[in-house]
């Protein structure tokens, strides 16, 4: 092993073993320990520009920051390439892929063989959570990528000090990630290597690991994000009776300075991280929100009956297409500097631009498949999944508890998905069980982030579908038993943004204005507003929101909150659809609620507003 930085403070034995092991089977010309430090990122990014892999921008528009091309056949996460490989088929269930351990084994091993030649092997310490937390959990990434070591220094906390809180004892997941592109001797690399051809996300869930091979994008190199903090964190939480879940985490502070936290589950795409940033309109004079998260939270019964979450994340890997200072001021000012951006169109002028920043791009701006856009030739500038990589700390609404070891205590949950019809604006659950139902229902319409036919409603449970680490139902179970152990359970609410007027546009004006919604919800949260019971749940009347500054009329907020019995009839058929996909698992109690739910729209006025 030919070690060109070691770690100063290793004492484990296992992993040093595991690093070894590796290096045998991947035979990288080098192997290189993080230390997680801001001179090793900086070297690395300039390994990255001399690759021609990163263009710097320019430092006075965007300090400290980067772009990248990725090849075209590597842009986003790979459902069909993702596989989760529990030693019981049924323990993945009917919503994951699955092959037997032992069988992707022998798969992915001789794939593994000599993948690495040619490049350095990279050894990344890091921690999932605060520092110290005792809800945070420790990872080892293995990857021979440069452009993953940098990305994961902003989106985690990496380095010598994960090495001193691992100790020479403490667990720690595997998570093994290779470009599967090995170099031949004096064979000059390519800006974006990866393998076109064969790609393979494997997690082993019993083992605790995971097995990356051939992309070199986001959540499928990334370890820490959606592999660890959700599939593999899943099956820890199931087992360990705690929730790793697809949601932002924002702080919602009333005039007074009385603080709610709640947590919120959207499908990809769906503006997480805007709604986690969000500014409350003008007439909201005195409310403050914060940002806990925007798209993972790790959560935990506390001692007092309450649950306490924190985000496992420490930075944000947001969607740059659509981010602009009216749908998110907070993101754009994180992003001013320190930040890595993949896929997005770069300006002459050395800045970045994206569909939707402004309305049209400067001349001569290069797309993200590195040629001059032609603006006649209808091709996007920036790929639909082009991503920023920014540093949480950096983001003006940072929560001043978004590190706190313990976590913020969560008061409401809040399941949404991408609706141009059916689903009302906002609605209560009638309990917990109900609103488990709720969730576990839900569905959205497809856009480019997610895999599938655009436009189409896929049913993605909690938002959890590509990403839940075991079979789906026990997954529903797992909520289900959680929320009997609670002596207060959170209130759990489902909204949607996304519903369309008869004309095709979209009916909530959406961003600043979701806090009109949320301050409902915090409202009923505490028993301070009203809501009648509709036969899907608790819904506010017009005067039970404040639409002060906006021209929302009362026939708008009917069209938006209707419950229109054709169209709910065609929804139960698709839950219905949905649980008899994962029958011999799926929750007895949700087949009575579904015929609850029926017949209350058979007793209700056929379109209920
Ligand atoms: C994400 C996703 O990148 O959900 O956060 O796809
Ligand atoms: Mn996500």
């Amino acid at each position: 092993m030919n070690i060109v930085k070691q770690a100063k403070n290793l004492r484990h034995e296992e992993l040093q073993k595991w690093v070894q092991e590796i290096s045998g089977v991947c035979r990288p010309d080098a192997v290189y320990w993080c230390d997680g430090s801001d001179q090793e990122y900086d070297e690395l990014c300039s390994k990255l520009v001399e690759k021609g892999t990163f263009i710097k921008l320019d430092p006075k528009k965007r300090p400290n920051s980067y772009a990248c091309f990725s090849d075209p056949s590597d842009v986003a996460r790979v459902e069909d390439r993702t596989f989760i490989c529990s030693r019981v088929k049924s323990d993945a269930g009917p919503t994951n892929n699955w092959m037997h351990p032992d069988e992707m084994k022998k798969t992915v091993r001789p794939l593994l063989e000599g993948s690495m030649k040619g490049r350095t092997m990279y050894v990344i310490p890091f921690c999932m959570g605060p520092l110290g937390s005792p809800i945070s959990k420790i990872g080892i990434e293995i990857t021979d990528s440069e452009y993953v070591v940098v990305n994961m220094k902003i989106m985690t906390r990496m380095g010598a000090a994960v090495l001193d809180q691992l100790g020479s004892e403490g667990d720690f997941v595997k998570a093994l990630h290779t470009l599967g592109a090995p170099l031949a001797p004096g064979e000059e690399d390519v800006k974006w290597p990866c393998n076109p051809d064969v790609k393979y996300i494997v997690h082993y869930p019993e083992e605790r690991s995971i097995v990356s091979y051939g992309s070199g994008y986001g959540g499928n190199a990334l370890l820490g994000k959606k592999c660890f903090a959700l599939r593999i964190a899943s099956v820890m939480a199931r087992d360990e009776q705690w929730l790793a879940e697809h949601m932002l985490i924002l702080g919602f502070e009333d005039p007074e300075g009385n603080k709610d936290y709640v947590a919120a589950a959207f499908p990809s795409a769906c503006g997480k991280t805007n709604f986690a940033m969000l500014i409350p309109p003008d007439n909201f004079q005195g409310y403050k929100i914060t940002t806990v998260g925007d798209d993972i939270a790790w959560i935990k019964p506390g001692d007092d009956g309450r649950i306490y979450a924190i985000n496992p994340e420490a930075g944000y890997f947001g969607v740059a297409p659509g981010t602009n200072y009216d749908t998110n001021p907070n993101a754009m000012e994180t992003i001013k500097a320190n930040s890595i951006f993949t896929n997005v169109g770069i300006t002459p002028d050395g800045d970045v631009w994206w569909e939707g920043l402004s309305d049209a791009p400067p001349e001569g701006t290069i797309n993200w498949k590195n040629k001059v856009h032609d603006p006649q030739s209808g091709d996007p500038v920036a790929h639909p999944n082009a991503r920023f990589t920014t540093p949480a700390s950096q983001c003006p609404s940072i929560d001043e508890n978004w590190e706190s070891p313990e976590g913020v205590p969560i008061s409401a949950f809040i399941f949404g998905g991408r609706r141009s019809t059916t689903m009302p604006l906002v609605c209560q659950s009638y309990n917990w069980n109900f609103g488990v139902y709720m969730a576990a229902t839900m569905g959205s319409e497809m856009t480019a982030a997610a895999f599938g036919q655009i436009g189409k409603v896929r049913r993605d449970p909690f938002a959890m579908l590509p990403f839940a680490g075991y079979h789906m139902a026990d997954y529903f179970h797992h909520w289900l038993k959680f929320g009997r152990q609670l002596q207060a359970p959170p209130r759990i609410f489902a909204v949607n943004w996304f519903r369309k007027d008869e004309e095709g546009h979209f009916i909530w004006p959406g961003f600043g204005d979701n806090m009109r919604v949320l301050k409902w919800i915090v409202d009923r949260v505490h028993g301070r507003t009203a809501a009648i019971e509709c036969p899907i749940g608790w819904m506010p009347r017009y005067e039970d929101l404040d639409f002060t500054g906006i021209d929302f009329s009362k026939e708008d907020f009917e069209n938006i909150m209707s419950v229109d019995r054709e169209e709910w009839k065609s929804e139960l058929l698709d839950h219905q659809e949905l649980f008899e996909r994962m029958y011999d698992k799926t929750p007895k109690d949700f087949f009575f609620m579904r015929e609850l739910l029926l017949s209350g729209l058979w007793r209700s006025p056929e379109k209920w507003v």
